[in-house]
């Protein structure tokens, strides 16, 4: 009795987490922006942003290592450990002292973008009526240096002339937020949003537009609240079954008479709903 409580149990979360995993990635390719679909992986590289600033009587180098698409690829062990970026950086920021006749020294490395593994940038636009946005904010947050929060902010601006080869600039590096701006036609809108896979779901992902902001995806984060009612009920279900009503086997499972019949309620409802269509697009006849 016990195992196949586990056995259920174990199931249930399996099933559960790999949904939520596959809702929660974040896929360059398949970017929504306040319900407009961008494919950013032109972009989908390590990029590396260098400058010198004179600092007499050395020079100080200041460098980001960025992939807005993934987590950066970890550094060789050649590298000693205490010099490479932090596992699990999208972005990573270090600082090093050159002095005539002196060696190299790196004084600083850290993540400014992602810290754990699974973390994801989160993107967010201003919406202006149906219009696709021109302008976007890739956001990440990284480490955690002397209580300071670091992050990025990736403005992305839709620039057709541009080249994805271009790079990002750096405007800013202030509180430990990293800004960066970087104008390449992968910020733009794929127009053609039609082009054969168009989604059911579109009319809603609009809606959403028009309330000026969504992380992510306003459907991942509904489909995540859903999966998680769904997962409680069935482990609350399960508990009951198990704890007060001392059942035993698949008699585990809450409703099981209705989850039986649900299999054919679900082909019952689609062949219902392929007959109106099917009826309709012959102009109200059906085979028989
Ligand atoms: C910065 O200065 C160092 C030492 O002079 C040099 O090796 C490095 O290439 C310079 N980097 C850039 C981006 O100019």
């Amino acid at each position: 009795m016990r195992k196949s409580f586990a056995i259920i149990a174990l199931t249930i979360l399996a099933v559960v987490s790999s949904v939520a995993t596959v809702v929660a990635t974040f896929d360059c390719k398949k970017l929504q922006v306040v319900g407009h679909a961008y494919d950013l992986s032109a972009l989908a590289r390590q990029i590396t942003l260098e400058s010198n600033a004179t600092t007499p009587p050395t020079v100080t180098e200041t460098k980001y290592i960025i992939n807005p698409c993934a987590p950066l690829t970890p550094e060789p062990d050649t590298v000693p450990e205490a010099d490479r970026c932090p596992e699990n950086a999208w972005v990573c920021r270090s600082v090093t002292n050159y002095k005539k006749g002196a060696e190299l020294r790196l004084i600083e490395v850290n993540s400014v973008a992602g810290s754990k593994k699974g973390d994801e940038p989160v993107v967010e636009a201003r919406v202006a009526g149906d219009e696709p946005p021109s302008e976007f904010h890739w956001k990440m947050g990284g480490a955690q240096v002397e209580k300071a929060n670091w992050a990025t902010d990736i403005k992305f601006v839709c620039d057709k002339r541009a080249k994805n080869e271009d790079l990002p600039k750096v405007m800013d590096f202030k509180d430990g937020v990293l800004s960066l701006e970087w104008s390449v036609p992968a910020a733009c809108a794929l127009d053609d949003k039609s082009g054969g896979d168009k989604k059911p779901d579109d009319g809603n992902k609009d809606e959403d537009g028009e309330r000026g902001k969504s992380s992510g995806g306003f459907f991942s984060t509904l489909l995540t609240i859903f999966v998680a009612v769904f997962m409680l009920y069935f482990v609350v279900g399960v508990m009951y079954k198990y704890l007060v009503v001392r059942a035993s086997g698949l008699d585990l499972i809450p409703n099981l008479a209705f989850w039986r019949e649900f299999p054919y309620l679900c082909a019952d409802f689609a062949q219902h709903i392929w007959d109106a269509v099917g009826g309709r697009r012959r102009g109200g006849y059906s085979v028989v």
